[in-house]
């Protein structure tokens, strides 16, 4: 790999940035000052220092990201702007992915990896990972909508799998509802489409949270962190190299 973007890869800074503290003499490979951006490294063997510390190269990188409204969950699109728009360069530069689509008008969690297999593992539809949503909704739903989500809601191209609809709030006055959905599958707009089987129609819809990963409240609409050392470890239930 070459020096620069094992740089970049390490979070020392960008490209740009990159150049200018190579030329400065900051980075030495095997205790030898290098200043050459174009330089090829064995980021498994090479020992790479950067102001005296050495460098770890990192395989795979994991974001939480709180994604607002307006977004793609995609990694390019010709009108939009994606939720890699709103990363850093490292995380660019490490080729990350969104895992699963959240709808350009729903907001909340989403997990940014480079890891395929975790990638893989999170999204079969066999592993049922669980997903929750809020929603507010115009109508009013009813105990009778949460006997039709436990069910199995039958759509126009399949029948959903029993999910829990939990009713926190309805306001008569205005016809709304506020609601939590949990589904363990995630087909093309689900919540909204089960939402509608039941004559209502969801007006804004975030997720919470998706397996063992929830939410940071403490992160703004954009805002993103990597995972923390508890939530890795909460990701090793998938049986993939983390
Ligand atoms: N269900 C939807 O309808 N939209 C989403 O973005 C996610 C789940």
């Amino acid at each position: 790999m070459r020096l620069d973007k094992f740089l970049v890869a390490c979070g020392v800074g960008s490209r740009t940035e990159v150049k200018k503290i190579l030329k400065a003499g900051q980075v030495s490979v095997n205790q030898v000052v290098e200043k050459s951006a174009k330089r090829h490294i064995n980021e498994e063997q090479d020992e790479v220092a950067y102001q005296g510390q050495v460098l770890t190269y990192e395989k795979f990188v994991y974001y939480l990201l709180n994604k607002p409204k307006g977004v793609i969950s995609a990694t390019e699109d010709s009108k939009h702007r994606t939720v890699l728009d709103l990363l850093d360069e490292t995380a660019r530069q490490k080729e990350v992915f969104p895992v699963g689509r959240l709808d350009i008008d729903t907001h909340g969690l989403l997990l940014l990896t480079n890891n395929g297999a975790l990638a893989h593992e999170m999204l079969s539809p066999k592993k049922h990972v669980e997903k929750l949503y809020q929603a507010e909704v115009a109508g009013i739903m009813t105990q009778e909508d949460v006997s039709c989500f436990a069910q199995g809601i039958e759509l126009k191209d399949f029948t959903c799998q029993p999910a829990d609809l939990d009713i926190l709030a309805t306001d008569e006055k205005e016809q709304t509802s506020r609601v939590q959905i949990r589904i363990a599958e995630g087909k093309f707009h689900q919540v909204k489409r089960m939402v509608a089987a039941c004559g209502k129609q969801v007006t804004d819809l975030q997720r919470l949270s998706m397996g063992p990963l929830v939410l940071d409240t403490a992160l703004a609409l954009g805002a993103y962190r990597r995972l923390n050392a508890r939530e890795l470890e909460l990701l090793a239930i998938f049986g993939v190299e983390l």
